[in-house]
C-alpha cells in the first residue's frame, strides 16, 4: 500500500500539524515554537504532550507517543497506516492515487456511513407507530429516556427488510448491506433480509464516536437472546468494549468492567458511567489493551455464577500482564449489576464498590468459603492452597503482607505460614529452573545462531525477540500504540540494542531500516541482524503474534531473575550453614 512520495509530501504540507492536532486537542503557547497541552493518549492534569510545528512532529514526555501528523491521526482515529492517509486526504480534498486507481473509495469510510445511517433508522423506528413493543420493553427494563438517546438505543421492526429497504433507498447496495452484516443473503433468488428483526437495539461506538456494529436483544424470552454484528472490516468483537466511547469520558479514574449490555445501561443510568461490557466474549488482550489507554484499575462486576467466576479470573490474569490493578466486585442477592441496582439502588451499589477486593483477597475469600474454615482439616487445606498462590508473589513485600492475612484467617501464626511460602516459593524457583535448562538444550539447540561467537542463553526469549524484531521491521505502526517493552526486557543485548534502534526511527515516522543502522552495529552484528529479519513471518496474525512474543519475552526475564535470586539464596544458605557449624565447632 505504498502511496507516492510526492503526494504524501503534499499531503503533510497540507495537513499542518497543529492545526490538525487543534482539534483534538487544546494547544497552549509555551516555549519556542513548541506548543503545549494535555495529552490525548493518556491521562495527566499537567500539559506534558508538545507539538513542534518546525518539525511538524509531536511528542508527549509523560507517555513517550510521538510521530507525524499521520501517526497522530493513525492514534486518535484507531485507523490503520493508509485510512489514516485517506482521512487526511479528505480533510484537505486531495484525491488518493491509489483510491483513484481501483476506485475503492475507502470501504472502511463507507460501512462506517452505513452503520452510521444503520442506527438512525433503528433509533427511529423507536418512536415510530410499530415500535410501541420496544417502548414498553424499555419500560419494563426501566431504562430511562435519557439512557435511550446516549446509549443511541433503537428497534429492529419485525419485518425481513425494513432496514434493508431503508438502505437501498438510501443508495446503498445490496452488497454493502451484506458486507456491513446489517443483511443476509436468502438461500435462494438472491434476495437479502435484514439480520437483526424485532430486536432491541444497542449500538456498538468505538473509542472515536463511530458506529463499528450492534448488538440486539430480543423483547423477551428465546433463543438466541442477543446478537451481534458479524466481523467486517470495521467490527471485531474481541477488539470493542461496548460503552467504551462513554467511559473513556468518565472522571472516575476506573473501568468497571461487566459482562451485560443492559449492565452497562444500568450503571450509567446509576451514575457509574464508567461501565463498559465485553461483547459476549470473555475479555480479550485487545480489549484489555484499551482499557489500558485510559485507566490503571479495572473493577471487575461479573455475574456472581460459577461461569462468571471463572471469566473474572481469566480477566483478572489478562489484566495484571498489562501492570492494571483489579478489584472484584462480589454481587451478593442478585444475579448481575443491572439486578443489584434495581434492588438495592445505587448507593447500595456505591458501598459495594467501596469495599471490593484486590484479586488476591477474593481469592482467599473464594478458597475460604470452599473449605469453610470451621475444622481443623479445613484450615489445613485453605493453608496449603493459600500458601502456593501467595509463593507465587514476585514480590517479596506482598508475599508477607498476605501471608500475614492467610494466618490470620485460618488463625495460625504468621511465622510458620511465612516460612511455609517461602519454603514452597524455592520449590517453584526450582521446578522454574528445570524447565527452563530443559527448554536451553535439544532439540531446541538448532536454534542456536549460526555466528560462532554467539550464544542464546535462553533460547525461548530469544526466538520470541527475533519475532519482535520482524514485526517491528515489517509492520512498524503495531508498535504506535505504547508497547510495553523495554530494551532491558531482552535477553540478547544485541537485539535489544536493535529494538532501541528501531524504536527510535520509527518514533518519528520514518520505516525502520538496517541502513541507519551502519554506524551503531559491526558488520558481524548487522549480518545477524540480516538472517533474523529473513526468518519466519507472521503477519496474519501479527498483533495476536506481538501480545505473545512480549508474554514469552516478560516471563522469561521474570524466571530469570527468580533464578539468580534463588541461587543467591542459596549462597546465603550455604554461607549460614558453613557459620553455624563453625561457632559450633568454635
Ligand atoms: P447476559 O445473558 O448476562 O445478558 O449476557 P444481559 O445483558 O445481562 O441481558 P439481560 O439482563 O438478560 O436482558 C451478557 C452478554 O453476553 C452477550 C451479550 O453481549 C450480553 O449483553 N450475549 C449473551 C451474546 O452475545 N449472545 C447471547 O445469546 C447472550
Ligand atoms: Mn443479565
Amino acid at each position: 500500500m505504498a502511496f507516492p512520495e510526492s503526494f504524501l509530501q503534499e499531503l503533510t504540507e497540507r495537513n499542518e500539524i497543529t492545526e490538525v492536532v487543534s482539534s483534538y486537542v487544546k494547544l497552549t503557547k509555551k516555549s519556542g515554537s513548541n506548543l503545549f497541552g494535555l495529552c490525548p493518549f493518556h491521562s495527566e492534569k499537567t500539559p506534558s504532550f508538545s507539538v513542534a510545528s518546525d518539525k511538524q512532529i509531536y511528542h508527549c514526555f509523560g507517555c513517550g507517543k510521538g510521530g507525524t501528523v499521520i501517526n497522530f491521526i493513525m492514534e486518535i482515529e484507531n485507523l490503520s497506516y493508509p485510512d489514516a492517509v485517506r482521512f487526511l486526504a479528505r480533510r484537505v480534498g486531495m484525491a488518493v492515487p491509489e483510491d483513484e486507481k481501483d476506485g475503492n473509495h475507502s470501504r472502511r469510510e463507507k460501512m462506517l456511513q452505513i452503520n452510521r445511517d444503520a442506527a438512525r433508522f433503528f433509533y427511529e423506528q423507536l418512536s415510530a407507530l410499530n415500535g410501541e413493543i420496544a417502548r414498553q420493553y424499555i419500560k419494563k427494563r426501566e431504562i430511562a429516556p435519557a439512557m435511550v438517546t446516549r446509549f443511541g438505543l433503537g428497534f429492529a421492526p419485525d419485518s425481513w427488510d425494513s432496514l434493508a429497504e431503508a438502505m437501498l433507498k438510501k443508495g446503498y447496495t445490496k452488497q454493502e448491506l451484506l458486507d456491513a452484516g446489517l443483511a443476509r443473503a436468502s438461500k435462494k433468488g438472491g434476495g437479502i433480509y435484514d439480520t437483526f428483526r424485532n430486536r432491541l437495539m444497542f449500538p456498538v461506538i468505538d473509542i472515536r464516536g463511530s458506529v463499528v456494529g450492534f448488538s440486539g436483544r430480543m423483547l423477551g424470552d428465546g433463543e438466541p437472546k442477543y446478537m451481534n454484528s458479524p466481523e467486517t472490516v470495521v467490527f471485531n468483537k474481541s477488539h470493542n468494549l461496548f460503552a467504551m466511547n462513554l467511559a473513556k469520558k468518565s472522571k472516575m479514574g476506573y473501568i468497571i468492567l461487566s459482562e451485560g449490555n443492559i449492565d452497562v445501561v444500568a450503571l450509567h443510568q446509576a451514575g457509574f458511567d464508567c461501565a463498559v461490557a465485553s461483547l459476549g466474549t470473555s475479555l480479550t488482550p485487545e480489549q484489555a489493551r484499551l482499557i489500558s489507554r485510559y485507566v490503571k484499575e479495572v473493577v471487575i462486576a461479573y455475574d456472581g455464577d460459577t461461569a462468571g467466576q471463572k471469566a473474572s479470573q481469566r480477566a483478572i490474569s489478562i489484566l495484571q500482564k498489562l501492570d492494571i490493578k483489579v478489584r472484584v466486585l462480589r454481587l451478593s442477592g442478585a444475579k448481575d449489576p443491572d439486578e443489584y441496582i434495581k434492588k438495592f439502588g445505587a448507593a447500595a451499589f456505591e458501598n459495594l464498590l467501596a469495599r471490593s477486593e484486590n484479586h488476591i483477597e477474593y481469592r482467599f475469600s473464594d478458597i475460604a468459603s470452599k473449605y469453610g474454615l470451621n475444622t481443623e482439616e479445613s484450615r489445613v487445606a485453605f493453608l496449603k492452597e493459600v500458601t502456593g498462590l501467595v509463593a507465587g508473589l514476585p514480590n517479596a513485600v506482598e508475599r508477607e503482607v498476605y501471608s500475614r492475612k492467610a494466618a490470620d484467617m485460618a488463625k495460625v501464626s504468621a511465622d510458620a505460614v511465612l516460612s511455609e511460602v517461602e519454603r514452597v516459593r524455592k520449590k517453584l524457583l526450582g521446578q522454574a529452573k528445570r524447565k527452563q535448562e530443559s527448554e536451553n538444550s535439544s532439540p531446541l539447540r538448532s536454534r542456536q545462531p549460526r555466528a560462532r561467537n554467539m550464544h542464546y542463553e535462553n533460547i525461548k526469549s530469544a526466538t520470541a525477540e527475533k519475532g519482535i524484531l520482524r514485526l517491528l521491521y515489517y509492520e512498524p505502526t503495531l508498535f504506535s500504540d505504547a508497547v510495553e517493552l523495554a530494551e532491558e526486557d531482552f535477553s540478547v543485548p544485541l537485539f535489544g540494542k536493535m529494538y532501541r534502534e528501531f524504536k527510535e526511527l520509527t518514533k518519528y515516522g520514518s520505516q525502520p531500516s538496517l541502513a541507519p543502522l551502519a554506524e551503531s552495529f559491526t558488520n558481524d552484528e548487522i549480518s545477524i541482524l540480516t538472517e533474523v529479519l529473513n526468518g519466519p513471518l507472521e503477519l496474519s496474525q501479527s498483533e495476536k503474534a506481538l501480545n505473545d512474543y512480549i508474554n514469552i519475552i516478560k516471563t522469561e526475564k521474570l524466571a530469570r531473575q527468580q533464578i539468580s535470586s534463588a541461587e543467591e539464596n542459596k549462597l546465603l544458605d550455604i554461607s549460614n550453614k558453613l557459620r553455624e557449624s563453625k561457632s559450633y565447632r568454635g
